[in-house]
């Protein structure tokens, strides 16, 4: 297996474009999951989203479509967009590691270390103004130590954008109690982004060292998390996206 990257400076990543990124997602042989994989999933979507969704690794449907979330977790996570309503082009969707960790078993630090630097650049890219990490492992990305159970729905600073932890799909499916949850999480996204619009959020530094996150000055999370009903204003939400 090649070494990892140690940090963020990789070469000319810093210059590339998304598809590029992409590009070298693709070619990647960074680490052991290279070996395995079918197809890389770079990620797809806005190159201007609002909200970038990040789960923890493509599954079996990814790798052989080369796409982020398209199998049963996938259409869970299409009809949440829905419910705010959002289609997938006007997001974008991706993980932490871009190669599918064979059975499923979460990723390792070397291969989410070797992963870094292709998530930095993408988000350095496309300026999401609201993370929604997808998941336990995604959310210990931006906020190591942190418990789903304790922080789902509860917008949060990171750098200048709004994370906004959500339980992974593929929980959902498990679970009609977490699915219930998700959905009323999902719902409150629009109101973080606009709350992110007053944070001067999607300012992204290019500081590529991923830090703690710290709960929005002067905004508890919990004002945080008040959105808009279901059916209420829905203009009002499609202009967010
Ligand atoms: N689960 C993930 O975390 N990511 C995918 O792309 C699919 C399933």
């Amino acid at each position: 297996m090649a070494t990892p990257p140690t940090g963020p400076e990789t070469p000319g990543l810093a210059d590339d474009s998304i598809e590029a990124v992409a590009a070298r997602v693709s070619a990647c042989t960074r680490c052991g999951l290279s070996a395995t994989r079918t197809n890389a999933v770079p990620g797809d979507g806005s190159r201007s989203p609002s909200i970038m969704f990040i789960g923890e690794g493509p599954g079996s449907n990814e790798d052989q479509q080369g796409l982020p979330f398209v199998g049963r977790a996938g259409q869970l996570l299409d009809s949440l967009l829905r419910l705010i309503p959002v289609e997938r082009s006007d997001v974008y969707i991706t993980n932490i590691v871009k190669c599918r960790p064979p059975d499923n078993r979460d990723p390792y630090p070397e291969e989410t270390a070797a992963c870094r630097p292709f998530l930095e650049r993408q988000i350095d890219l496309l300026r999401p103004r609201v993370i929604a990490t997808l998941g336990r492992h995604s959310l210990n990305y931006f906020l190591p130590g942190a418990r789903i159970g304790d922080v789902h729905g509860r917008p949060t600073r990171w750098r200048d954008i709004i994370l906004f932890p959500l339980y992974h799909p593929a929980a959902g499916l498990r679970s009609s109690t977490l699915r219930q949850t998700l959905e009323e999480d999902v719902r409150r996204l629009p109101e973080a982004i606009l709350r992110s619009l007053s944070l001067g959020a999607g300012a992204v530094t290019t500081d590529t060292t991923a830090r703690a996150a710290t709960p929005v000055q002067g905004a508890p999370a919990s004002d945080l998390s008040t959105g808009p009903e279901p059916g209420e204003d829905q203009d009002r939400q499609r202009r967010l996206f």
